[in-house]
């Protein structure tokens, strides 16, 4: 053997070792609110993801979409919604929507980085064909439910026309164990199990979009216990929903250490959209809830924590980022590169990593189809056109006495076009349209060019063979 081989072969295994790519884990909660979590509102029991955010690094401009079928489609393809046919609502149990097949996800492009992928929780990206489900669009394993919403507890799933099934799979087999267990539970295990008999010399990719804390309000009484001091019953349930979310956390983050997979590992913590307050949310001071264009709805809470990969921690990051901008991230992360050009995400390494400078200035928060509403956002200002959607107010910490809804002013009209500056009024008190004419006509110029790559929204009709009772009890693919 030549010096020369020798040499390359030494440097090779050098640089092998040195670029070890770091495992990735990436936590979505569901329906978590800007002001649900301790470190922001001392009401919430979150010391876990207090630990990580405050050792980490918060994200105070972290843009999701408003509802979650949208947002899982930004995670998992790097598109704005808007151009995948996904822009206007979520996608229904029981429609042949789903996120386009000639997208590469996250999975597929790490794959061919070498990782392990893994998924457990949440998909709400269509299943009428088993093409468009987890295992067939880039995950090794998945544990989860399909559909947008069940029971905790039984996993049944339930759509608007009433039709019930089992909405749990393993892979690609029904699921019917978990009967009785909690999911913040049942996902926290399959997370600790996937840890346990990962092979170390290979990168992991986990995706863990959790059930908690979405609708229906349900927690083990030991949750809802710990905030005795909150007397509103759906806000003490939806406390406790957020500790034994929490406690999940915590207990992976746990086995992670144990495992010796933090060492090199990036763990992103984020929220699909902002919270519903109709449902013992809160966003405060933000204005708005989900499925709203308001702050409320489309600022999510999230941090990203890492032992070895952060340059700078412990701050507040109030660099602006989009949903869509996590997928060119997590590649260049994973050493790849993001090479379609169309892509609405941009890579924020250098902002996250490093601390440095957002390389994003303008994102669209939804153009939608069937409505004329949308809004865009460029530099400080915010163009509201249309409905924002209902729930419009600054709802504050439901207490005694005061249900859901109330506090929403559901019923105000507000003029064709709003224009905000987000820098100075983060909390949308202050409509500038009237003021500022030219600003409101350079940002309509703005969002006609946005609008020109739009495609139609998907059709969200009912399918009636999606229907459970023709297989088996169970929410199955095979209807499209
Ligand atoms: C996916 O298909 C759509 C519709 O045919 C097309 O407009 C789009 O460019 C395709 N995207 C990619 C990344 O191939
Ligand atoms: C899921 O699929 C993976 C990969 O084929 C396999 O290793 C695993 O055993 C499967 N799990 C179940 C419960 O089917
Ligand atoms: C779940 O368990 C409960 C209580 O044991 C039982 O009543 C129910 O029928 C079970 N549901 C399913 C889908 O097995
Ligand atoms: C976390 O781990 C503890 C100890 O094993 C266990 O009692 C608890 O139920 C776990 N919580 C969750 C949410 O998995
Ligand atoms: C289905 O789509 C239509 C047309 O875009 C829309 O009006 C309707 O609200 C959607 N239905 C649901 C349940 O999202
Ligand atoms: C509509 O708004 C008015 C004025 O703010 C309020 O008095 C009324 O209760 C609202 N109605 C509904 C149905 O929300
Ligand atoms: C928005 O507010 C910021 C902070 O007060 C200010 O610097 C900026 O000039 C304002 N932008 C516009 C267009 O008014
Ligand atoms: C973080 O975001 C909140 C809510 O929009 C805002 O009130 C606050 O000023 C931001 N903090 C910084 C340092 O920009």
């Amino acid at each position: 053997m030549s010096l020369l081989r020798a040499v390359c072969i030494l440097t090779t295994f050098v640089i092998c070792e040195c670029a070890e790519k770091p495992h990735i884990v990436f936590i979505v909660a569901d329906d978590l609110g800007w002001n649900d979590v301790g470190f922001r509102n001392p009401q919430m029991i979150t010391p876990n993801l207090d630990r990580l955010a405050k050792a980490g690094v918060i994200l105070n401009s972290s843009y999701v979409q408003p509802l979650c079928s949208p947002s899982r489609n930004c995670f998992m393809s790097g598109y704005f919604p808007y151009h995948t046919g996904l822009q206007d609502g979520v996608i229904q149990t029981e429609a042949a929507q789903f996120l386009p097949v000639n997208l590469t996800t996250i999975p597929q492009k790490l794959k061919q980085l070498g990782y392990d992928t893994h998924m457990v929780g949440k998909w709400h990206l269509g299943f009428c064909n088993w093409k468009y489900t987890p295992t067939e669009r880039g995950f090794d394993t998945y544990l989860g439910y399909y559909s947008g919403m069940e029971d905790y507890f039984t996993h049944i799933s339930q759509n608007h026309g009433g039709d019930m099934g089992l909405d749990f799979h393993f892979n690609k087999t029904a699921y019917r164990d978990a009967n009785g267990t909690y999911s913040a539970h049942l996902f926290a295990d399959r997370a600790i199990e996937i840890i346990d008999n990962h092979d170390k010399s290979k990168p992991l990719y986990m995706y863990l979009p959790f059930q908690s804390v979405h609708e229906p309000l349900e927690v083990p009484p030991k949750y809802e216990n710990m905030y005795k001091n909150i007397e509103t019953k759906k806000r003490r349930i939806y406390c406790g929903m957020v500790t034994a979310l929490d406690e999940a956390v915590g207990n992976i983050t746990r086995t992670l250490e144990e495992k010796g997979l933090m060492d090199n590992l990036l763990l992103v913590f984020t929220t699909d959209n902002g919270g519903p307050t109709y449902k013992a949310a809160n966003n405060l001071p933000l204005r708005g809830a989900k499925a709203t264009l308001w702050e409320g709805g489309t600022k999510g809470t999230g941090f990203i924590y890492s032992k070895s990969l952060l340059k700078k921690t412990g701050y507040l990051n109030t660099g602006m980022m989009h949903a869509v901008d996590w997928y060119p991230t997590l590649v260049e992360l994973a050493g790849g590169e993001n090479t379609d050009p169309n892509m609405d995400g941009v890579s924020q390494y250098n902002m996250l990593i490093n601390g440095g400078a957002s390389k994003r200035n303008e994102f669209v928060y939804n153009i939608y189809d069937e409505i004329d509403a949308a809004a865009i956002r460029y530099g400080d200002l915010k163009l509201i056109q249309g409905s924002p959607g209902a729930h419009n107010g600054w709802a504050p910490l439901p207490h005694l006495g005061i249900d859901e809804g109330v506090y929403e002013a559901d019923n105000q009209t507000f003029p064709p076009f709003m224009l905000y500056n987000i820098t100075a009024d983060p909390t949308e008190h202050f409509d500038l349209s009237a003021m500022y004419p030219e600003l409101v006509d350079m940002m309509k110029k703005r969002l006609e060019i946005w609008k020109q790559s739009g495609v139609p929204a998907q059709d969200n009709s009912s399918i009636p063979a999606a229907n459970p009772k023709y297989y088996d009890g169970v929410w199955s693919p095979g209807w499209c």
